[in-house]
């Protein structure tokens, strides 16, 4: 006697299957979570930040805007980038830190001012950016 033996996939394996492409798409967009977020659109509701004259180049700033806290840096005359100043390891107040790193007061981590990847430990994940603009003497942050 034959037997007919078509071979269909079970939902086991389709299901695996899909999981499996999700989980490779998550890590192609996520790397290792250390490495920079790349800077957002200037999209959402535009808040003055600080003036441009208070900001000297190679400056950083911590401001308050809308009740958060953001640490500004000013790599050269027409930009400033932005960045929360929540550290992704348990959620303390990083500091201004030194002349190319944010520092986090509570462990010791350390972020890029150039674009908010983790520079040391123990942090895994870059702080967040945020768009900013210049427009005249003002200083603008998009949230
Ligand atoms: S909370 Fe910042 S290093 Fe631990």
């Amino acid at each position: 006697m034959k037997q007919n033996l078509t071979l269909l996939p079970t939902r086991r394996v389709v299901l695996g299957t899909s999981l499996a492409a999700g989980a490779a798409v998550t890590l192609v967009a996520c790397g290792s979570g250390k490495s920079a977020d790349p800077i957002p659109s200037p999209t959402g509701t535009a808040y003055e930040a600080t003036e441009l004259s208070q900001l000297p180049v190679q400056g950083t700033t911590s401001v308050t805007v809308e009740g958060h806290n953001y640490l500004l840096y000013r790599p050269d005359e027409t930009t400033v980038l932005a960045y929360t100043s929540v550290c992704t390891h348990q959620g303390c107040k990083v500091g201004t830190g030194d002349s190319t790193n944010f520092i986090c007061p509570c462990h010791g981590s350390e972020f890029a001012k150039a674009d908010g990847s983790v520079a040391q430990g123990p942090a895994e994940k870059a702080l967040t950016r945020y768009a900013t603009s210049i427009e005249g003497d003002k200083v603008k942050i998009y949230l």
